[in-house]
């Protein structure tokens, strides 16, 4: 089998931003494109995911259509990565049941996106009695799933954004055990690949959030099919901070780290667009008003993600609705042919 086995995931909710597009997407296809090793890509839209929170059949199935148009518009190529859509592949579902079986309340009850889900009980003193008869039981063991979708392939390798980092540790956790339940080193552990200079902030909100597809203000995000015009229209209405950056001292000029998070993440998108090092942008907008940094974020936004847009036009028309089914379907037949084989070993290791 290949040497490297990636896999990676992104939910079905909507047009990528450019947190998932930096932090995840463009890796995907730097991964694809890197010469010469024999490395096995599958890259998923993981539909079972976002049955954890509300959603609306018809939109829910737009939204899994405009993913995967988002992902080939990248650039993803389906003939040298397998792309499909996570439900369409049984096994994911069934390997996580399996999982569930082998993993602790209490560890999972740790995880900060379990956490940030519950509520502080009403008229509770103690943050340990906390109410979450009110969320679902897939919110709870949705890392598990996730642990699944990359075991199931036997990974080595997950490209992932920085706020993913403890779902993976509870994966290798994972793998570790049912090495040692089905006494076989089956499992490979998974290493994370994280770039943490690329964790986008939304562009509104104070204290700074990552930039998400779930956060009220539609301004707080760029998506990767945004016009010129939306564009710098959210860039102008973004947050900075309330200094006025002519009054700086001349004699010292900051790094990344000494800026407010809104400004540095400014420079961050610019040089995630540009690939100019930030130690060389900082010294061009600094003491200047930063109305010339948000235009040239801007204008940078726009150059990079033009083309993207452009692709993902034609591939939303009625032609382009049938490749994409074809795409998914020769996805599905790919995953599903390894899938059904490691289940078929996991299963025959336990003993069921
Ligand atoms: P979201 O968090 O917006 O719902 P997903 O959970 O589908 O998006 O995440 C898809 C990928 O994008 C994951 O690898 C995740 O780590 C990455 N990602 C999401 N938001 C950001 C961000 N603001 N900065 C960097 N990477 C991000
Ligand atoms: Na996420």
């Amino acid at each position: 089998r290949a040497q490297e086995v990636v896999f990676s995931g992104i939910q079905p909710t909507g047009v990528p931003h450019l947190g998932n597009y930096f932090g995840a997407l463009s890796q995907w296809v730097e991964m694809q494109n890197a010469p010469g090793t024999n490395r096995q890509l599958l890259y998923s839209v993981v539909g079972l995911h976002a049955l954890t929170m509300p959603q609306d059949p018809k939109k829910l199935y737009e939204d899994r259509m405009n993913t995967l148009a988002s992902i080939l518009a990248v650039g993803v190529d389906p003939q040298k990565a397998i792309l499909f859509f996570q439900e369409d592949v049984p096994q994911h579902a069934e390997l996580a049941w399996i999982l569930n079986c082998y993993s602790m309340m209490g560890r999972l009850k740790r995880m900060t996106t379990w956490k940030s889900k519950l509520a502080v009980k009403e008229g509770s003193q103690s943050s340990d009695i906390i109410d979450d008869s009110g969320l679902n039981l897939g919110l709870f063991t949705y890392p598990v799933l996730q642990a699944a979708d990359v075991l199931l392939y036997r990974t080595t390798h997950v490209p992932v954004g920085e706020d993913q980092r403890q779902h993976l540790e509870l994966a290798r956790e994972l793998a570790q055990k049912m090495n040692r339940v089905m006494k076989n080193d089956f499992f490979p552990l998974p290493t994370t690949i994280i770039n943490p200079a690329k964790r986008i902030l939304a562009l509104k909100g104070s204290p700074p959030q990552k930039m998400s597809k779930s956060a009220p203000d539609p301004r707080s995000r760029i998506l990767i099919t945004d016009s010129a015009a939306e564009i710098h229209d959210k860039l102008r209405v973004s947050h900075t901070d309330s200094i006025d950056p002519e009054s700086l001292p001349e004699d010292h000029i900051p790094s990344l780290d000494e800026l407010s998070p809104n400004v540095a993440n400014l420079y961050t998108i610019l040089s995630c667009c540009t690939g100019e090092d930030v130690s060389t942008l900082i010294p061009r907008y600094y003491r200047r008003r930063y109305g010339y940094l948000k235009a040239d974020v801007a204008a940078a936004v726009d150059a990079k993600i033009a083309p993207i847009r452009k692709e993902y036009e034609r591939l939303r028309k009625p032609d382009g609705e049938m490749w994409l089914r074809e795409v998914a379907e020769m996805g599905r037949e790919r995953a599903s042919a390894i899938a059904t084989q490691n289940l078929a070993q996991i299963k025959k290791h336990l003993g069921i």
